[in-house]
């Protein structure tokens, strides 16, 4: 069609057409209740957050056999049923406001255990635990130096200022879990390069933790401790306390 023909037809038809303006929803969400197989399943719910394979996403890959091997279908079922609270994971169980029966819930965890079928490493039977952990005090001072001796050559020492992101990050920190960065701890980042608890990275030994022993329990606990002492009420911009206001600052000083 012809630009000038098109603009004559648009006018012609005032605002009540226009291109691209939304007519009828175009988009059903979720996937009609007959659907249970596990592609279509995940592509619609999960693809989005925790990566097309299960890993690459902004979430924690799934795709992770040691991880796998260390939660239950239960376990499972009902982080997708209930989501998180406080997290972007969201429910999905249409009991909960989602649009996931539980027949499809269940697709999505048998889905994943019967496509992603690498065997976990020999060692997955003596890992800290990621599931019914135990909320153990953990020292700060003693988190402080396990990170610095196995979290700095990536993190940066303290935390901050390395390849990788800062996980005392505090909007990071409004973001993430208690629970998600002990899975992170433990099971590592397979897919963007972060060793397992053991200091392997999709199998073998990592550089940087070269000469270091896995983490103890202990250890886990304290370098958990240590990372979510830096949470703050108020993560993000502005930062009244620092003085770093900004111009639409009005507080006092
Ligand atoms: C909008 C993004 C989003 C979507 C969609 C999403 N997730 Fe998540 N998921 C997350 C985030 C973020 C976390 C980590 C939350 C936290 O901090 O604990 C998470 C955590 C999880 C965990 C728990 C990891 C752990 O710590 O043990 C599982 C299991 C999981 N998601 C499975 C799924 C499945 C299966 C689907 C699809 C049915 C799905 N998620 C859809 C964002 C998402
Ligand atoms: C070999 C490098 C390396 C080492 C060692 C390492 N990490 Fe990471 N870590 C990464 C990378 C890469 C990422 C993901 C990208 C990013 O956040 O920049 C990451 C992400 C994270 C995240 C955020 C997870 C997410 O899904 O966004 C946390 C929390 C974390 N690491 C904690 C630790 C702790 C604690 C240690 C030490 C016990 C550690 N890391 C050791 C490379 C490493």
């Amino acid at each position: 069609m012809n630009r000038l023909l098109m603009l004559t037809l648009v006018i012609a038809a005032g605002c009540d057409w226009m291109p691209g303006r939304p007519t009828v929803p175009e988009v059903t969400r979720g996937n009609p209740a007959t659907v249970h197989g596990f592609a279509p399943l995940w592509a619609t719910n999960c693809q989005g957050c925790h990566g097309e394979e299960g890993l690459w996403g902004p979430a924690r890959p799934l795709n992770d056999p040691l991880y796998q091997s260390l939660v239950t279908d239960e376990w499972l079922r009902t982080t997708i049923s209930d989501g998180i609270d406080g997290t972007l994971m969201p429910p999905h169980s249409v009991d909960n406001g989602g649009w996931m029966t539980p027949e499809q819930i269940d697709s999505v965890v048998s889905g994943m255990r019967t496509h992603w079928t690498d065997n976990p490493p020999a060692y997955a039977a003596q890992s800290p635990a990621i599931i019914n952990w135990k909320k153990s005090p953990g020292n700060t001072d003693r988190g402080l130096a396990v990170f610095n001796t196995y979290c700095s050559p990536c993190h940066g020492e303290n935390g901050v200022g390395a390849m990788a992101g800062s996980p005392i990050d505090t909007s990071f920190l409004a973001l993430a879990s208690d629970q998600m960065i002990r899975a992170t701890i433990v099971c590592g980042r397979p897919d963007v390069g972060m060793p397992d608890w053991q200091g392997n990275f999709n199998g073998k030994p990592a550089p940087e933790r070269d000469g270091l022993a896995p983490l103890t329990e202990r250890q886990v606990a304290d370098v958990l401790a240590w990372i979510t002492s830096h949470r703050v009420e108020f993560p993000g911009q502005p930062y009244p306390a620092s003085g770093n206001n900004g111009p639409g600052y009005r507080g006092g000083n």
